[in-house]
């Protein structure tokens, strides 16, 4: 199939652009480069550009003969979406809707979306299955669901086939391809406590210890990048059918952050120093996938997340990539870009 891959230069868009075209898909991937890498992208399929420029997306969708779209270009950072909503509304809802428009004017009408755990917010059920009531608390949850929305409107309105795809804890680093998790600034967890071990950060932070969990701490569920690029695969098939369907993607179990960093410490065999700061605003406690339709319907189930190896991944990767894609060290540390 000729698809459209959004996104793909970014951390999930570029294990699945790679994991599709290994399967013989021809591949393009659009993407503005504000938070991905060219290095990650298949090689000689970058177009670069921004989804808010619908005349160009519509020229590409029509030059390539697209076939299908992966949406995954986004921010997705619940902090600064709490400190930026505007950016956020733009990127990702605005730019949605030129896509969407794009799409429908090059009669391109089968999309498959990076959705997120953000859309339920404070779960009242754990496991969350696909239908618990979506009432996200930040800004980032706001934009993916209005993005949703849109979705099912133009499924029924415009027999548009839509699969969203609701991600847990993206983590993890491919065992396919030489790809992995670098995000600047970088505000997960898993790369947080490995920059420690890698002895370039002093200690980690954890946001809260008095969370109405276990151990005080938020409880994730973390799901391997490698297993999300499948589920997309799998997705890709579903799109035969016009309508709008979701599903859950996570391992179906639950990890602290306490659990996390003892994994990495055990994984790493380095000591990883923590500090308590207070919680971080929008931190839903407790988020832990109930992923049975997705195992049922889409045939797909989680192979690779497990705790241990969702950390060896990304500590094997970290080693070997220890500014991420940059090939030297940032020339002022700390800094934000
Ligand atoms: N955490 C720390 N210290 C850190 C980084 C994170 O204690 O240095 C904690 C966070 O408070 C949270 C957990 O570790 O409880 C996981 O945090 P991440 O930043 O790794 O991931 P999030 O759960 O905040 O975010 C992920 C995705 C988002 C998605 C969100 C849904 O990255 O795109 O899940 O809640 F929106």
């Amino acid at each position: 199939m000729r698809v459209l891959v959004t996104g793909g230069a970014g951390y999930i868009g570029s294990v699945t652009a790679h994991l599709l075209a290994s399967r013989g898909h021809e591949v393009w991937v659009y993407d503005n480069l504000s938070r991905g890498h060219l290095d990650a992208a298949p090689a000689g399929r970058l177009l670069q550009g921004d989804l808010r420029d619908a005349s160009r997306l519509a020229a590409v969708l029509r030059e390539k003969r697209i076939e299908a779209v992966l949406h995954f270009a986004a921010l997705a950072l619940v902090g600064e979406s709490t400190q930026r909503p505007q950016w956020y509304y733009s990127n990702n809802v605005l730019g949605s809707l030129c896509l969407l428009q794009a799409m429908q004017q090059s009669d391109v009408r089968r999309i498959v979306f990076s959705s997120t755990t953000a859309v339920y917010g404070v779960a009242r059920q754990v496991p969350i299955p696909v239908e618990h009531p979506r009432e996200p608390i930040n800004p980032y949850g706001r934009t993916k669901l209005a993005v949703e929305h849109a979705l099912a409107d133009y499924a029924r309105a415009c027999e548009f086939s839509v699969v969203a795809l609701r991600y847990f804890n993206a983590a993890g680093a491919s065992r396919l391809f030489p790809l992995g998790e670098d995000h600047r600034p970088e505000t997960h967890l898993i790369p947080n406590a490995l920059q420690v071990a890698l002895g370039q950060r002093e200690h980690l932070t954890i946001f809260g210890q008095e969370h109405p969990t276990p151990d005080g701490t938020c409880v994730r569920d973390y799901v391997h990048v490698d297993d999300l690029a499948r589920a997309h695969l799998a997705a890709l098939e579903q799109l035969q059918r016009p309508g709008f369907r979701a599903y859950n993607l996570g391992s179906g179990r639950g990890a602290s952050v306490r659990e996390v960093v003892e994994t990495c410490r055990r994984v790493t065999g380095q000591a990883i120093p923590v500090r308590i700061a207070p919680a971080r605003p929008g931190d839903p406690p407790l988020l832990v996938a109930d992923e049975s339709l997705a195992r049922r319907e889409l045939d797909w189930s989680p192979q690779n997340s497990s705790l241990e190896e969702i950390v060896a991944s990304a500590w094997d990767w970290h080693r070997e990539h220890p500014y991420g894609y940059r090939v030297a060290p940032p020339k002022r540390p700390g800094r934000v870009e």
